[in-house]
């Protein structure tokens, strides 16, 4: 059984459980909170792929109005979980049904009334969501509901509806807005099973006598329609079966075994839900917090390449290309980044918002000063570029699909690599290319010179893209102008006389390979000593005056990272002595990092320690965990990247499941 249950209530917990108990469908997200709760509760109908921005703030996804907003009343007292009549309360998530369902008992003069409600996204239809609200009572009672669409959104940097308008009559409610940049229409429509009287904008009410033991049911069936997308209807009951069908041939798709291991089976299961409600419905990508909100703007990083990818080619394939796609897509506009820093080919957004760099100059606040403080992760976090690359190799590597290369695949790799080629810099003393002011996963050090995983992940996914070029251009001559018509002349050759220069750090005498120029010279002091030296608890700890920016303290996995894409590259002895080196200066700061090591782990047959950290990778969302804050920047949300990098570690190293099992 996958149901992850929640008994009793905790003011504390709302902004946790709303996204421990997320549902989703791949293009809408909608937390886990309830139905009397408000934008101050942080209630998030989330849209992937939809962005706008608000005159000085950080453009970030639209979250759409609430079309499941209720109150009720039992003779006369309300019932909100936050009163003081509350009996009993559970919330709970059905991962096999994609359903959240909540059972709030209240005591009403002297008799027990039960509030039930569930409510699921489709998985069938992209703009469709349901919910179900049934009233029971031990006495005779009269109830009145308020219900409706609540207008009132939370938001990040908001608002981004305006000209908003609101009806409601009958059974059928509507709010309507624009996104402020682009003036993108947004609707959400909402039909009831039951008349409202209008009150208020999109709200109306019901106010009927409910007699002892028997039950008042109200199901609301509502639509996300944005752009011109227009309105169909259907019941709660179809859509529901349809939904339901739809879940169990997920399962049956992306089920694992974990030989009968309850707490790993709970948490693999966790993450593998998590997967599912991110599979993408068209064409666009995953953000990193999901469809858990706004967090880090809603928008796409290296977390997709890296640590989702692998899931969708394994369970979800055609998700798996709507990935890669995407990144096809945005082809121009990496471009359009190189270029506006002088450099040639392709310079991906570290923060992409359909291709555009969300990242800001200035990504983190000080705590003290509340100053906001320059951050260089969107110019100099240049390996994003050989992460796409590296993404659309591995998935021509599975699928073979020559069609998807000529199309754009191959272009795009073989942009990446002149990106890296232009960007690096010709050493006339030491007669090599080296890539010099990059940041590398580790964001806590920034602009280092010859971060190892760039410098090897540009070499070896520019060496290998000009090798299948090549294989291309023999086996369809008549291709060969176009597939190569948007680069630069004797591209492939430059590239090839460019990766032989590269310049590779090479493992030193104890087989460690030095994370950038000079990371061995830094303090050497563990993470504990580090932390002991913060003065705020939400301090930034990279940055120019951050707390490991002397030390070799480093935020998450980033040499070892590229063992684990390329395990092959250097002896089981060479990666093990790295993972005991890097693994006591790791913070493990960011979410992809414990996932990052338990694949590490399994690599070199340290099971043990894999079985851990995969464990508490598959468990963040499920405790909670993750930092909620960067400097005074809230990045709480889910943490997809934990999720994937947990399966990974769990399906390719742990053993939990067999590929036969998947198609
Ligand atoms: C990590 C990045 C990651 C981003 C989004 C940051 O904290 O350092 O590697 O891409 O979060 O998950």
């Amino acid at each position: 059984m996958k149901i992850l249950k929640e008994s009793g209530f905790s003011a504390e917990k709302i902004v946790e459980n709303g996204n421990k108990f997320l549902i989703g469908n791949g293009y809408l997200g909608y937390r886990g909170t309830l139905d009397e709760f408000g934008a101050k509760e942080c209630v998030g109908l989330n849209i992937a792929g939809l962005y706008d921005g608000v005159a000085g703030k950080w453009r970030e996804t639209v979250n759409a109005f609430n079309p499941f907003y209720c109150l009720i009343c039992a003779d006369g007292a309300p019932l909100d979980v936050r009163g003081e009549n509350i009996f009993s309360h559970e919330i709970a998530l059905d991962m096999e049904k994609g359903t959240f369902f909540r059972e709030t008992v209240f005591s009403v003069g002297g008799g027990r009334v039960t509030l039930f409600s569930e409510r699921f996204i489709s998985a069938v239809e992209k703009d469709l969501l349901c919910s179900r609200l049934r009233l029971t009572s031990e006495k005779n009672i009269s109830l009145h509901i308020t219900a409706g669409i609540d207008a009132d959104i939370w938001d990040l940097n908001g608002p981004h509806l305006c000209e908003v308008e609101t009806h409601c009559g009958g059974t059928f409610a509507e709010a309507s807005g624009k996104t402020q940049e682009l003036g993108i229409p947004v609707r959400v429509v909402c039909t009831f099973s039951h008349p409202l009287k209008r009150v208020r904008g999109g709200m109306g009410e019901i106010s009927i006598n409910l007699k002892a033991g028997e039950s008042f049911v109200l199901d609301r069936v509502a639509r996300v329609l944005v752009g011109e997308e227009g309105f169909s209807e259907t019941d709660f009951l179809t859509a529901q079966e349809a939904h339901r069908r739809e879940w169990a041939r997920l399962w049956s798709l992306a089920r694992l075994d974990a030989k009968g291991d309850a707490r790993a089976q709970f948490a693999l299961d966790y993450s593998v839900y998590h997967l599912l409600i991110l599979a993408p419905k068209g064409n666009y990508s995953i953000a990193a917090r999901g469809l858990s909100g706004q967090t880090y703007k809603g928008a796409v990083f290296w977390d997709t390449e890296i640590f989702l990818l692998p899931f969708y080619m394994d369970v979800l394939p055609q998700c798996a290309k709507r990935l890669v796609e995407y990144r096809v897509n945005t082809l121009p506009a990496a471009r359009e980044k190189a270029k506006s820093y002088g450099f040639g080919g392709a310079f991906y957004a570290w923060e992409s918002q359909n291709g555009y760099d969300a990242c800001s100059d200035f990504n983190v606040t000080d705590v003290f000063t509340h100053r906001p403080v320059r951050t260089y992760f969107k110019e100099k976090q240049i390996h994003i570029s050989a992460d796409v690359a590296y993404a659309i190799l591995k998935y021509y590597g599975r699928t073979q699909d020559d069609e998807f290369m000529l199309r754009g695949g191959l272009e795009t790799v073989l942009s990446c690599a002149e990106f890296a080629r232009t960007y690096s810099y010709y050493n006339h003393v030491k007669k090599r290319y080296e890539l010099l002011d990059v940041i590398g996963p580790d964001e806590y050090h920034e602009r280092v010179n010859n971060n190892a995983y760039t410098n090897y992940m540009f070499y070896l996914t520019a060496k290998e893209g000009v090798a299948l070029a090549e294989k291309f251009l023999k086996k369809y001559p008549a291709c060969g102008e176009k597939l190569l018509e948007n680069l630069p002349a004797k591209i492939l050759e430059k590239l090839k006389e460019w990766t032989e220069k590269l310049y590779l750090p090479q493992p030193n005498g104890e087989g460690i390979i030095e994370q950038f120029d000079g990371y061995f010279r830094l303090e050497d002091v563990g993470v504990e000593e580090v932390r002991s030296r913060l003065c705020h608890p939400n301090e930034y700890w990279g940055g120019s005056g951050g707390v490991a920016t002397a030390t070799r303290v480093i935020k998450q996995a980033d040499v070892i990272m590229l063992f684990n894409l390329y395990p092959d590259l250097f002896s089981e002895e060479i990666r093990r002595a790295n993972y005991d080196f890097y693994l006591p200066y790791t913070e493990h700061g960011s979410s992809l990092s414990r996932c990052s090591y338990a694949i590490a782990a399994c690599n070199i047959g340290r099971r043990e320690e894999a079985y851990s950290a995969f464990l508490e990778s598959a468990e963040i969302d499920l405790r909670g965990g993750g930092k909620q804050w960067a400097g005074e920047v809230y990045i709480g949300g889910t943490h997809p990247a934990a999720s994937g990098g947990a399966w990974i570690a769990a399906f390719y190293g742990l053993g939990f499941g067999k590929k036969e099992d998947l198609q």
